[in-house]
């Protein structure tokens, strides 16, 4: 079969074209409302996202990283303490952590979700010497999946500490009967543009259910104002903007569409790349509806050659992530591990991520799974299947 279409692993105008009249609509409404900073759009935004997830508060914010830095000052982290996450991430969750002075200790992930090991995270809070210094737990729901939410929280509790969900990769992902970044104290969402609910620039979204918690954020967020020139804490200028939020507020209203179409197109793929050997994410796990497809991951031994055929297939691929953060420069000294992270290890050097975004036609979908069909049965595509 011979493809003279070309898929890109992405393509933002895309969307914008799907929905460009409201867009513009919205951004023009703003711009010639005269109010560019805490007004109706931004309010309207926490109500509706708050809505959205179920919970009591939605609080605007300039970016997913803010989001998980003011949370975790919002509980009162700093220097001192101990944040436990994961390596199998890019940089903004570690930075987050390290911004509020306190330490980030990584831990080794599941095989079968690229999520944070309960089994792990039990086993390092029970071995710990300095169990005092470990203040919360930040799982990353990690390419639209939940982490095992049931069994941090049960630990988290057990140990007596926070957790603060970082959500960028899963809005409206379910986590058994509740929503992805509503089981923790706090939930965390990047609204960057390539997010399943992305802005047009930066933004970010945080949610809670604890009203004392919500009313912090909502002044750390302002230089720490209660009121206008009224400092109650040393707060930041992490703001959501209002045309940034009046595209959202316009955004929203799609995603549960715009979620039904990213799980037909991994029920796709599952079932063609299944039936190719490849362990796809739909494998083995029960609480696959609640998976929402952010990105679309297998593994790959040889990796750099299997994207390089897709190329020049036409399919365009990315890596998330090349490196484990602790072997990133900049955080070696500064993060610590739970002793070898094998899985992460070995997730970062096989893990490609597929095109996967509502916008893709059946076509494109169907071209993507005879790409990889002829790799993989010509030879020149070596499994790796870690669970
Ligand atoms: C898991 C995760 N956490 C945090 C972030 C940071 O979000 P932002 O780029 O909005 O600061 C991102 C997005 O890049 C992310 O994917």
């Amino acid at each position: 079969m011979s493809h003279s279409l070309k898929v890109p692993f992405l393509d933002l105008a895309l969307q914008y074209h799907s929905i460009q009249e409201e867009l513009e609509t919205a951004a023009l409404r703003t711009l010639r409302s005269g109010r560019y900073i805490m007004g109706d759009e931004v309010v309207e935004f926490e109500r509706k996202f708050a809505e959205y997830t179920g919970s009591r508060y939605a609080i605007g914010v300039a970016s997913g990283t803010d989001a998980i830095q003011l949370a975790l000052r919002a509980l009162g982290i700093g220097p001192g303490d101990d944040v436990l996450s994961v390596a199998n991430v890019s940089a903004p969750t570690v930075c987050a952590i390290l911004a509020t002075g306190a330490r980030p200790v990584l831990i080794d992930i599941d095989p079968r979700t690229f999520n944070m090991d309960p089994n792990r995270l039990a086993d390092y809070l029970n071995k710990s010497s300095d169990r005092n210094q470990i203040k919360a737990i930040v799982p990353v729901h990690l390419y639209g999946r939940s982490a095992d939410m049931k069994s941090i929280k049960e630990i988290a509790n057990q140990f007596e500490i926070k957790v603060v969900e970082d959500a960028s990769q899963a809005h409206g992902a379910s986590a058994g009967e509740d929503m992805a970044g509503t089981i923790g104290e706090i939930g965390c969402f990047s609204l960057y543009p390539t997010k399943n609910l992305g802005a047009c620039g930066d933004a970010g979204v945080i949610v809670t259910n604890d009203p004392l918690v919500a009313e912090k954020l909502q002044m750390l967020r302002n230089y720490g104002e209660r009121s206008r020139y009224d400092n109650s804490l040393i707060g930041f200028n992490s703001r959501l903007d209002e045309i940034q939020a009046s595209l959202l507020n316009v955004k929203l209203k799609h995603l549960r569409r715009w979620t039904e179409r990213r799980r037909q197109i991994a029920c796709k793929y599952n079932q063609s790349l299944g039936k190719l050997g490849i362990n796809t994410p739909g494998d083995s796990i029960e609480n696959l509806a609640g998976h929402v497809y952010h990105l679309y991951v297998i593994q790959v031994a040889n990796r750099e050659q299997f994207q390089s055929d897709l190329m020049q297939l036409g399919v365009g691929t990315a890596v998330h992530y090349p490196k484990p953060i602790h072997h990133q420069l900049a955080f070696q000294g500064v993060c610590v591990t739970d002793g070898a992270l094998g899985v992460t290890e070995q997730a970062c050097r096989t893990v490609v991520s597929l095109p996967l975004y509502p916008e893709m036609t059946d076509e494109a979908v169907e071209m993507v799974c005879d790409s990889i069909s002829q790799l993989v049965r010509s030879g020149r595509c070596t499994l790796q299947n870690m669970a």
